[in-house]
């Protein structure tokens, strides 16, 4: 059944079937109205029951991360983000649903729908866990507990290991498919290595989700101490796993590993970071996917800002964040230009590490593309820099 409203009325129904949470499923909000902005193009809503009241929880994606808000479900709150400019507006309850489209010309056609929908109040949708706390290389590692618990101090090593993965497991399986990488055999299993690897949280973790898909894999960990590499190595003998994984106790830039199929690096410190990148780039790697640490390399070079950007580093925070974006975007200019397809992302949301940036680079062998040279160069010219990684891959010869 379809009707037309004026927009006030129609927005004063969905209100009251919003702020019904005992009958509410969720609500979606996208469009804009004529010579109206909006925030977030999009924003789904659902009643959540937190610590026994229901709260409406907001979802929106700026394109790069996804953020949740929460509201109490009061009418003043409601319309007024009712009336924030939003032209669609669907509003789920257990009995059916209504859709709100405001026209151009301003009125509301308001189409109704009988239908039985499902209401769920469980706060923090469960991701499908791609790692099971009680798994026992979790327990050995350190990052669960005797019971099979996450230990809270390792919360967010174990988010971020298993973002890691989620963003790992597709790549791969993609750059397989594209024969990027070649399809894994127990013979021949697919090789990754991790660099500056630590207590190998994302390195077993690696190891113990592939095989559980039936990946044949080895995987190498390699950290400048050996204190890391006799912990790690244990670890792998108490699991049963010594012949599919290896520590090493090397530098890096130094390591005996001559190359992998894949790089994998998790806050690998400063330019530890360009030294992973340079290992799987002269080594050949088909795919690396970094996260870096700190960045000191390029701030400690910054002396003179060209301008106009002294407007950015006249302050501190803002010189330093400026550091961290010029490292990363030099670092994604050099991998194109040797060969690579690159992208960088957030790999988990920031609550669970600042240093949330991941490049990911897959080999593709495409020419060097004259816009990223002349970007590059234009770049360290006016900034005075010179990335530490342009001194440390063989094939990169642009000064
Ligand atoms: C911040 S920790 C991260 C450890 C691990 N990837 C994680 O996310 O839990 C950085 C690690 O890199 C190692 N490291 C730093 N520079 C290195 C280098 N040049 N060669 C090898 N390891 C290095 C350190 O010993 C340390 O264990």
């Amino acid at each position: 059944m379809q009707r037309v409203f004026t927009v006030e009325e129609a927005l004063l129904e969905a209100c009251n079937n919003i702020i019904d949470t005992n009958n509410l499923v969720r609500v979606v909000l996208s469009g804009r109205r004529r010579n109206m902005q909006v925030e977030q193009e999009r924003i789904d809503i659902r009643p959540v029951e937190i610590k026994g009241q229901v709260i409406l929880q907001l979802t929106y994606n700026d394109g790069r991360a996804t953020t949740t808000k929460n509201i109490t479900p009061d009418a003043t709150s409601v319309l007024d983000l009712l009336s924030s400019g939003y032209a669609n507006i669907t509003v789920e309850s257990v009995d059916g649903a209504m859709s709100i489209r405001v026209t151009k010309s301003g009125d509301a056609q308001v189409h109704y729908e009988k239908k039985a929908f499902e209401q769920n109040l469980l706060h923090d949708k469960k991701k499908t866990r791609l790692l099971d706390p009680s798994d026992p290389f979790l327990i050995e590692v350190g990052i669960a507990d005797y019971k099979g618990q996450i230990k809270p101090s390792k919360n967010d090593k174990y988010k971020q290991v298993e973002e890691f993965l989620r963003i790992l497991v597709p790549t791969l399986k993609a750059a397989i498919e594209a024969g990027q990488i070649l399809e894994p055999t127990a013979k021949k299993p697919l090789s990754i290595v991790d660099l500056g690897c630590g207590h190998a949280y994302l390195t077993f973790a690696a190891h113990q989700y592939l095989r559980n898909i039936g990946m044949p894999v080895h995987v190498t960990g390699i950290d400048i101490r050996p204190a890391s590499r006799d912990r790690n190595n244990l670890i792998a003998e108490k699991l049963g796993i010594t012949e599919s994984i290896t520590f090493r106790a090397e530098e890096i830039a130094e390591t005996s590993t001559q190359s992998a199929d894949v790089a994998i690096a998790l806050h690998a410190c400063d330019t530890a970071t360009d030294d992973a990148i340079a290992w799987a780039v002269n080594g050949g790697a088909s795919l690396l996917l970094i996260a870096p640490c700190c960045h000191h390399d390029i701030q400690k070079q910054m002396d003179q800002s060209p301008e106009p950007w002294g407007a950015i580093t006249k302050f501190g925070v803002m010189k330093e964040r400026m550091g961290d974006l010029l490292t990363d975007a030099l670092r994604a200019q050099i991998l194109r230009i040797v060969g690579y397809r690159v992208e960088i992302i957030e790999f988990i949301g920031g609550e669970h590490t600042p240093r949330n940036i991941m490049i990911r680079a897959v080999k593709t062998g495409a020419q060097a593309d004259s816009l990223d040279i002349v970007r590059y160069r234009e770049i360290t010219t006016q900034w005075g820099v010179i990335p530490a990684l342009s001194k440390k891959i063989s094939s990169f010869t642009i000064s």
